[in-house]
């Protein structure tokens, strides 16, 4: 059990203003913290690592089994941690092919969602946006040549208490990946611009203050947000990435189908362009993908949904215009959760 030290009422407001949270996991990348680090409870911040101490295996496995997933260091910490933590994932990175590579999979993908996050904070910068890149590029084709792991990868990151704003994104894109390699319709070269497109889709989530993300009683101004992150995907991808027009444009669409999700659950007809747009089935998957991914994980205010609860949803909406594809991918959801 931790026995955190509670700060006073103004050693607490003035602690407020310089610390920062950061994930749990990310304490492995900090080497000796020049501020002490607290966890929130209670209202209080209780500090669980005096300054000067580096961050021990055993401390950081006992914050995650008394379910503490965001720790507070200070600003110049983070820094620190977040400049670790590029290191390490450029390393990873241009090593990906020596040595284990179950090992090395799981590494690199373990870091480069954990740097997703430094993006989100700055989705302006353009060396964190061009590292993000270069490293999904480089893991695509990595996971190409290593199509019987793609499972394992995928189930080892649903096991780290990672937010699903950093995790989403390359589970559904592994996914992604993994199917449309057993479905041989595609070039390798296709595949891995989609795996990339499916994985910077989310950028634009940078608009939306973190606590709206467990908020289950949006207004209309915060639902407006959260639609509009698509379209800022896009300007924040354009002109920045060597990513052609057309996966841009699947970035800027990629919510189609959950709008199409709303008009069945409303029972409303298809009202706006939008939703009618005709569009290839790897934008399709791309969607399904997501859309597996967010129904099958909790969420602070709802449970997750079966994996066939997921699919009788997707099955109405993809079965009609795509139903060898929609049978394809029954068969393939099976053998990946199986392994
Ligand atoms: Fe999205």
């Amino acid at each position: 059990m931790i026995t955190p030290k509670i700060q006073s009422y103004t050693d607490h407001h003035k602690l407020g203003l310089k610390l920062m949270p950061i994930l749990v996991g990310e304490l492995y990348l900090a080497r000796k913290l020049k501020f002490a680090a607290y966890i929130y409870r209670d209202s209080h911040f209780c500090e669980v690592l005096a300054a000067g101490s580096t961050p021990n295996k055993d401390l950081i496995n006992l914050l995650i089994r008394n379910s503490h997933k965001e720790v507070y260091v200070s600003v110049d910490d983070i820094q620190e941690i977040r400049k670790n933590l590029e290191n390490a994932l450029i390393k990873v990175t241009r090593s990906l092919s020596v040595g284990d590579p179950l090992e090395n999979g799981q590494k690199d993908i373990k870091l480069l969602s954990l740097n997703l996050g430094g993006l989100y904070n700055n989705p302006h910068d353009d060396e964190l946006l061009m590292l993000q890149f270069q490293s999904t590029q480089n893991l695509g084709k990595f996971l190409l040549e290593n199509k019987k792991l793609h499972s394992s990868y995928f189930h080892n990151l649903t096991k780290e208490s990672f937010h699903f704003t950093l995790s989403q994104p390359m589970l559904s894109s592994l996914m992604l990946l993994s199917f449309l390699q057993s479905i041989r319709l595609f070039h390798d070269k296709e595949i891995e611009n989609l795996f990339l497109a499916s994985y910077l889709k989310d950028i634009g989530f940078s608009i939306i203050p973190e606590e709206k993300y467990d908020e289950s009683n949006l207004d209309d101004a915060d639902k407006k947000l959260f639609a509009d992150h698509a379209e800022f995907s896009f300007d924040i991808l354009e002109g920045r990435v060597p990513l052609s027009k057309n996966y841009l444009t699947i970035i800027r669409n990629h919510h189609f189908l959950n709008a199409r999700l709303l008009e069945m659950i409303n029972k409303t007809t298809r009202a706006n362009n939008q939703t009618n747009m005709l569009l290839g089935i790897e934008s399709v998957m791309i969607g399904v993908f997501d859309m597996i991914v967010a129904m099958t994980s909790d969420r602070p205010y709802r449970k997750g949904m079966t994996l066939f609860q997921s699919l009788e949803l997707i099955k109405k909406l993809m079965a009609d215009e795509y139903p060898q594809e929609f049978k394809a991918l029954v068969v393939f959801i099976k053998q990946f959760y199986k392994n």
